[in-house]
């Protein structure tokens, strides 16, 4: 019988691009009926990064993931197996974490992409966490990466002022240790709800009518307000069920919750519902907007590299979006 292993988090990483975009550029450049004041009181976003010309979600990815694997100790040699979870992959096929694979310079090594939107590092992360636990992979890299900025309509003052792109990853390996690392993962889906962010591409069902370099292809659609009362509600859950989660493990506390950046309002909505202390949350939305897969490991590399956490403390990642989806992991780090 397999023996089975814990997963431990061994090293982190993230990549952004260097381009800054303030609030601004809406109103200045793009001439939208929108003001620096309105974005950041509604979503406490001051700038974003947009990637430059011959950046993607695999460049971003690639760099990530190679300050994960130094992080970690290791080598690109070393990896096992690449997931990365994007919804603006570079191509339709092959994947980027092919890409990935080959831009680190990896063994020949299994490598796929994954896609659940927003939730999409913590669906990956769970993929990646099952290969290690039963001994498949030794190493695992674990990535998200976004250049949201390639499928936003510029002409949408809704939707357009909300993202970014950049990158992050983790490195997950085998420990004995069972009781340490990636000790819950809580995954869910409500495909009823589809309609509410999605983006078209050539090969959805029913495009609309007219000729095809005419149609707004590829481009978000995003039903806000509705995404907002969704995403309070699920946050709210998934707080509350990891408390529930943690008692059962027989741990202490969350000494940090790192959510999905997504909205400065969604996430003082929920803290204030379930009480959980402001002072132990990790935002950086401010900087990098909402970048979907990303999210949620840029701010875990940040709140490792800025001593915001510490080995040992028990983490709280939690994220919501498209799909609809919601997720949620507790990890001891
Ligand atoms: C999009 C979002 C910021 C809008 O904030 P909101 O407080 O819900 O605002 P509403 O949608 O109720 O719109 C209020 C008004 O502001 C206007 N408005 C929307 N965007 C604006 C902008 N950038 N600048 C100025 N006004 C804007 C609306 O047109 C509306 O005007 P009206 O009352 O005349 O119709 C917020 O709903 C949100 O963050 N939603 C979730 C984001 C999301 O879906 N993320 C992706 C998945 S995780």
């Amino acid at each position: 019988m397999t023996q089975l292993l814990g997963v431990a988090l061994r090293g982190t990483g993230s990549s952004l691009p260097a381009r800054i975009v303030p609030n601004e550029e809406f109103t200045d450049v793009l001439n939208l009926d929108t003001s620096d004041e309105w974005i950041r009181s509604r979503t406490g976003i001051r700038e974003r990064r947009f990637a430059g010309l011959g950046e993607t979600s695999a460049t971003l990815g690639t760099a990530a993931a190679r300050l994960a694997v130094e992080s970690a100790g290791l080598t690109p040699e070393d990896i096992d197996l690449i997931i990365c979870a994007t919804v603006t992959p570079d191509l339709m096929s092959p994947s980027t974490a092919t890409l990935i694979q080959a831009g680190l310079g990896c063994r020949h090594i299994p490598a796929f992409d994954l896609s659940a939107a927003c939730s999409g590092f913590l669906y990956a992360l769970s993929v990646g966490a099952q290969f290690i636990r039963t001994g498949a992979a030794k190493h695992a890299l674990v990535i998200g990466a976004e250049v949201l900025s390639r499928i936003l309509d510029f002409t949408d003052r809704n939707s357009c002022i909300l993202f970014g792109d950049g990158a992050g990853a983790v490195v997950l390996s085998g420990t004995p240790v069972l009781n340490a690392g990636v000790r819950t993962i809580r995954l869910y889906s409500d495909g009823s709800r589809q309609e509410l962010i999605q983006v078209p591409s050539r090969v959805t069902p029913n495009p609309p009518p007219g000729p095809p370099q005419l149609q707004r292809l590829d481009h978000m659609r995003l039903s806000g307000r509705e995404v907002f009362r969704f995403a309070v509600t699920r946050m709210v859950e998934l707080i509350e069920q990891a408390e529930t989660d943690l008692r059962e493990l027989g741990l202490n506390g969350i000494d940090a919750l790192i959510p999905h950046q997504v909205n400065q309002r969604i996430i003082d909505s929920a803290l204030e519902t379930t009480g959980f202390p402001r002072h132990k949350v990790m935002v950086n939305l401010d900087k990098y907007g909402n970048t979907s897969a990303a999210s949620v490991p840029i701010a875990l590399d940040e709140a490792l590299r800025t001593g915001r956490c510490k080995p040992g403390d028990t983490v709280l990642l939690v994220a919501f979006g498209g799909g609809l989806t919601w997720s949620s992991a507790i990890i001891t780090l």
